[in-house]
């Protein structure tokens, strides 16, 4: 098995700056190596330029669209390149609108992936339902067939068209919903978990369900997309939208031990890492070290060694 690494440090899917540091920040802490301790050939296919357009101006109320268009273009080539040359494909923000073109990307190779989105919000909003106008929170949106006639054309998207069905999706962790992203949520009947199911029902059980309602049908590769305000703020406090009651460190890794052990995934991001917001140089290195297990797993499996 190789592991194909890609650095996307783009932040214009919202509005603080630093979160295009993230790819830097999650290397320094030496995730290339620790892959390749647990014996997986790394390719580390550096970081992605990205070219801020200089007319760019709002659609609606949503800014960058263009340069966010754009960018994500870029990145639906390479994460393709990568799976089709046979990786598993990391890919590391970067703010979550980048997760249009990583999914489309990896959907250009294997159009009958599935996608698990682990996130404190639901980023579903069109342009329409928005309260902040940053694409960050519409990824989804762009991502959807069902959704098609309730999405305006958006400059700087021509290029893609939605092609994910509703039943391929489900959601973990969600804590943060807009009233119109509810709506959307409950009219087509996705699946998602949020903080009160895993309350109710316990990790275990909530990754059983996700995992069989998109898996029984048939076996098929998984995109999981990991927004790092899924967990707590108090293990991951380096990020731009923190909000209270997330995933404790067990639970987001017992996420992504079970989508391990399906070995079915495929292409994983890992977005919304802003080290430029972490309370103290220390919270921020506890915070990567968190960071880092979810992609190679916790460090009890080294010593288990
Ligand atoms: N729902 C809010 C919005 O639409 C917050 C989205 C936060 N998204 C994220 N990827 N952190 O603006
Ligand atoms: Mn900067
Ligand atoms: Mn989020
Ligand atoms: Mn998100």
């Amino acid at each position: 098995h190789s592991v194909a690494v890609l650095g996307a440090p783009f932040s214009k899917g919202q509005k603080r700056r630093g979160v295009e540091h993230g790819p830097k920040a999650i290397r320094d802490a030496g995730l290339v190596e620790r892959l390749s301790n647990l014996d997986y050939a790394v390719h580390d296919f550096g970081d992605l330029t990205f070219k801020h357009l200089e007319k760019d101006e709002h659609f609606m109320h949503v800014p960058f669209p263009r340069t966010v268009g754009r960018a994500n273009q870029l990145l639906s080539g390479a994460v393709s390149g990568a799976v089709g040359a046979g990786h598993t494909c990391i890919m590391l923000g970067g703010d979550h609108s980048l997760a249009i073109g990583s999914v489309e990307g990896h959907a250009q190779q294997c159009p009958d992936l599935c996608l698990i989105w682990v996130d404190a919000h639901a980023d579903i909003n069109t342009p329409l339902t928005s309260p902040s106008g940053n694409l960050h929170g519409q990824s989804v949106a762009f991502l959807l067939k069902d959704l098609q006639n309730k999405m305006p054309e958006v400059p700087g998207f021509s290029w893609m068209k939605p092609f994910l069905s509703a039943r391929d999706l489900v959601y973990i962790g969600l804590r943060d919903v807009d009233p119109g992203e509810h709506i959307i949520l409950k009219t087509l009947g996705i699946q998602y978990f949020s903080m009160r199911d895993i309350d109710r029902m316990g990790i275990q059980r909530v990754m059983e369900v996700t995992l069989d309602h998109l898996l029984a049908r048939k076996q098929r590769p998984i995109h999981l997309s990991f927004d790092i305000d899924a967990f707590d703020p108090s293990l991951a406090p380096a990020t731009g939208t923190p909000v209270n009651g997330g995933l404790t460190y067990r639970e987001g890794i017992y996420v992504t031990e079970e989508i391990h052990n399906t070995g079915l995934l495929s292409v994983m991001d890992v977005v919304e890492v802003n080290p430029t917001l972490g309370a103290t140089p220390e919270a921020v290195d506890s915070d990567f070290s968190n960071i880092q297990h979810i992609v190679i797993g916790p460090d009890t499996r080294e010593h288990q060694k």
